[in-house]
């Protein structure tokens, strides 16, 4: 029997990419599943971990809409710009790439340090999809993709602006837009709710504890400085209705409709 991979070293708002890589091996296994994500099944049967306790039909539900909805997007994007750049902050072990590698863009997964180990065991770089092993808050990572002379770059932030301050959000989206003028963002959002605690779910209601940014109208950043459009939102309330037992109703509810979202800013 081969031996499990340990997740030690996964500490604090880290071990969250767990709960969201277990959302998709879930949906995967369901039959007429909104993803398919085979390479996270192959990711989490590798690992010694209890994933029992994110068990969470609402977590499962909104994670399968927002990564078919983030992937429709980027594929969009890489529609456009074939050899684009992608980088993906907060990436965790996220699998999109082998989701939507067209056999030529440059895909960047930056996340912290201490999840490099995990993420090298389990996908490992090749020479277009490589790992930044910074803090999204350390702009170091800026001038390493800097160097790479990029042409068009698409930035993704999927279940990670709302463990960072609103300064450190204000922060990487004025830093992104002043050294990338005409690049483009996916930024998921929660709202202000959501980080004050309202929660119809156990398991959402823990990491909710760790929430710290959250925005009710995506279209305020516009006012962070000139050269920012929020140009698209996506409600996931609106999407895959089925799923969402009687919780659908709450998306007929303007300020909670708006409390978890999809936005595509364009930088100029
Ligand atoms: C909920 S997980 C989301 C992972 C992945 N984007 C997904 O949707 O499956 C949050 C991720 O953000 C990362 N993260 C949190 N704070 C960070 C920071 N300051 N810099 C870089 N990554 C960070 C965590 O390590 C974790 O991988």
């Amino acid at each position: 029997m081969k031996s499990l991979i340990s997740v030690a070293e996964l500490q604090d708002v880290s071990e969250t990419l767990l709960l969201t890589l277990y959302a998709r091996y879930k949906e995967t296994q369901k039959i007429d599943g909104i993803i398919k994500d085979d390479k996270a099944v192959e990711i989490v049967e590798k690992l010694d971990y209890d994933f029992s306790k994110f068990d969470s039909w609402l977590i499962q539900a909104g994670v399968a809409i927002r990564t078919e909805l983030f992937d429709n997007a980027i594929k969009s994007f890489l529609d456009s710009n074939p050899d684009g750049t992608v980088v993906n902050l907060g990436a965790g072990l996220c699998t999109k790439f082998f989701r939507l590698d067209n056999g030529f863009v440059n895909w960047y997964e930056l996340d912290l340090p201490r999840v490099k180990s995990i993420w090298n065991k389990l996908i490992g770089e090749t020479e277009r999809h490589k790992y930044l092993a910074y803090s999204v808050t350390d702009f170091n990572w800026i001038e390493e993709i800097k160097q790479t002379h990029p042409k068009k770059v698409l930035f993704v932030a999927e279940g990670l602006m709302m463990y960072l301050s609103e300064a450190d959000v204000k922060k990487i989206i004025l830093s992104i837009k002043d050294n990338f003028p005409d690049s483009e963002m996916l930024c998921e959002t929660t709202g202000k709710l959501v980080v004050k605690g309202l929660s119809l779910d156990s398991v959402v209601s823990k990491i909710n504890q760790m929430f710290q940014w959250g925005i009710n109208n995506l279209k305020d950043i516009e006012n962070w400085g000139n050269g920012i459009s929020v140009i698209k939102e996506w409600y996931y309330s609106d999407y895959h209705k089925e799923r969402q037992g009687w919780m659908v109703f709450l998306g007929y509810i303007p300020i909670l409709r708006k409390q978890a979202k999809l936005g595509h800013i364009k930088f100029s």
